[in-house]
């Protein structure tokens, strides 16, 4: 058959209330036009994250009922340490209450004032941990992925001939470690290729560099592999996942993504010392090493989560409803980043907004939109959440202004996905309408999520 379903059924609901778009003004007003200060009962359809909000299956629940919540070397600990070993191969396997937890303790005992960090792009959570230890963050993703219309089917990659100029420029004592994210989600959730990451990983090698992936999608990463990359397409998402991680020595993932569970991440190390110092900081501020700010039911819903995620027809629901919220986008005109990535589309809403210029956030000003047009919430990826002031008070912008519809996992259906695309059908007739936003007040750090703006 032609036709692609999601490979499960639905045993438990969760309602979701309907508003009208009077409302929704109000609401986002006193939001303050920012839409992590919105409350989720207020929302219809909820596209701010993949990160925690994917439908868990009834083994994981079942999971759940089976958390050992011994405080020392509990049962689901052993579990969840196995199945990532024999998922990824690595040596150590640290448990993390999220993915920032695991970078915060990586660049922690790694990394020390002055320093440099390359990765393909690195993403918020990621770049603030480099930056909160004095060192630079630098983004080395390649030429293709700047081009918003190639087909290139592998625009994560890193750019090798950047990294190794960027090696000799900075010189090797000040690269404690080199990050690459897959897939690439600064960067439109694009994936990153197993030549790339061969790659990467030879010239790290070269160099006694360790390299490390920020793996939060990785099987979303190794199905493109299998569907895009010459060699591969007969391989298991199995191997190919086994392939990926033998290139680096560690890893940091959120395992609220491509683990599909509400919370949950891990720090991986082939290093037994830096594994030893990694561990004392976890005890300090996560908790004991076999659970590390999870409960036991957290540690068995990731587990069995991992198992999933690299089912193939799983992957291919995913990959494939991506894609057709993409394909309907590009034709109804609205400028996306193309090819769709794994778990999100991102919309170009300077393109799509040109009469907004940069310093009043076209992004921001259509996520707002769209929430109150139809009750979606999605997230801006520009210069509200990459821009801001340098240490001389300089006004710096990102250099795109994307709206992304992220997708979570198994959670909405295709008739959710049509309301969407109608949302925005709706939209473009009127997008000359739009107004832009200014800031009224941000944080120092990580500002997207806090800030207040009003209408200019
Ligand atoms: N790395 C990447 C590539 C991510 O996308 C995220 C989270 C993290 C690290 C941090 O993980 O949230 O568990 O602490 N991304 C979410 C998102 C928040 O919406 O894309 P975390």
């Amino acid at each position: 058959m032609k036709t692609i379903i999601e490979p499960f059924r639905i045993k438990s609901v969760e309602p979701i209330k309907l508003n009208t778009s009077n409302e929704r003004v109000g609401i986002l007003e006193s939001a303050f036009n920012n839409l992590f200060l919105i409350n989720a009962k207020d929302v219809i359809i909820d596209l701010l994250t993949d990160s925690g909000t994917g439908a868990m299956s009834s083994q994981q629940w079942a999971g759940v009922m089976l958390g050992d919540e011994s405080y020392a070397g509990s049962n689901s600990f052993i579990f969840f340490e196995k199945t990532i070993k024999e998922m990824m191969g690595f040596k150590n396997i640290i448990p993390t209450h999220q993915g920032r937890a695991a970078e915060r303790i990586l660049f922690s005992t790694m990394v020390k004032d002055g320093d440099y960090i390359p990765s393909n792009n690195h993403f918020d959570t990621t770049r603030a941990n480099v930056l909160e230890v004095g060192a630079h963050p630098y983004d080395l993703v390649c030429s293709e992925a700047k081009d918003f219309n190639s087909s290139y089917p592998f625009k994560g990659n890193m750019d090798i001939e950047k990294l190794n100029a960027f090696i000799k420029d900075k010189g090797v004592e000040k690269i404690p470690l080199i990050m690459l994210t897959i897939t690439n989600n600064t960067g439109g959730g694009q994936p990153v290729s197993m030549e790339n990451i061969r790659s990467v990983s030879k010239l790290a090698r070269e160099h006694k560099i360790p390299f490390y992936l920020d793996a939060c999608r990785f099987a979303e990463n190794a199905y493109f592999i299998k569907l895009n990359e010459k060699g591969y397409s007969n391989k298991s998402i199995k191997e190919i996942v086994k392939e990926t991680f033998s290139y680096a020595d560690g890893c940091s993932v959120s395992a609220k993504k491509d683990a599909i569970a509400n919370i949950g991440g891990f720090l991986c190390t082939n290093d037994d010392n830096l594994a030893k110092k990694k561990k004392d900081l976890l005890i300090l501020t996560e908790g004991f090493p076999t659970y590390g700010g999870l409960s036991g039911r957290d540690l068995e819903a990731v587990a069995y989560g991992l198992k999933e995620v690299i089912e193939e027809d799983y992957l291919q629901y995913r990959i494939e409803s991506t894609k057709y919220l993409g394909k309907k986008l590009n034709e109804l005109g609205i400028p996306i980043i193309n090819p769709p990535g794994g778990h999100a589309i991102y919309i170009d809403a300077q393109k799509f907004l040109p009469h907004i210029p940069i310093q009043h956030f076209p992004g921001q000003a259509l996520a707002c939109q769209m929430y109150i047009e139809g009750g979606i919430r999605t997230s801006e990826i520009g210069s509200l959440m990459f821009g801001g002031k340098d240490k001389d008070g300089k006004i710096f912008y990102a250099q795109n202004e994307l709206v992304r519809l992220a997708i979570p996992r198994r959670t909405y259906t295709q008739s959710h996905i049509d309301y969407v695309i109608e949302v925005m059908a709706s939209i473009k007739d009127k997008s000359h309408k739009i107004k832009g936003l200014k800031i009224i007040y941000e944080s120092r750090t990580l500002r997207h999520f806090t800030a207040k703006l009003e209408r200019v």
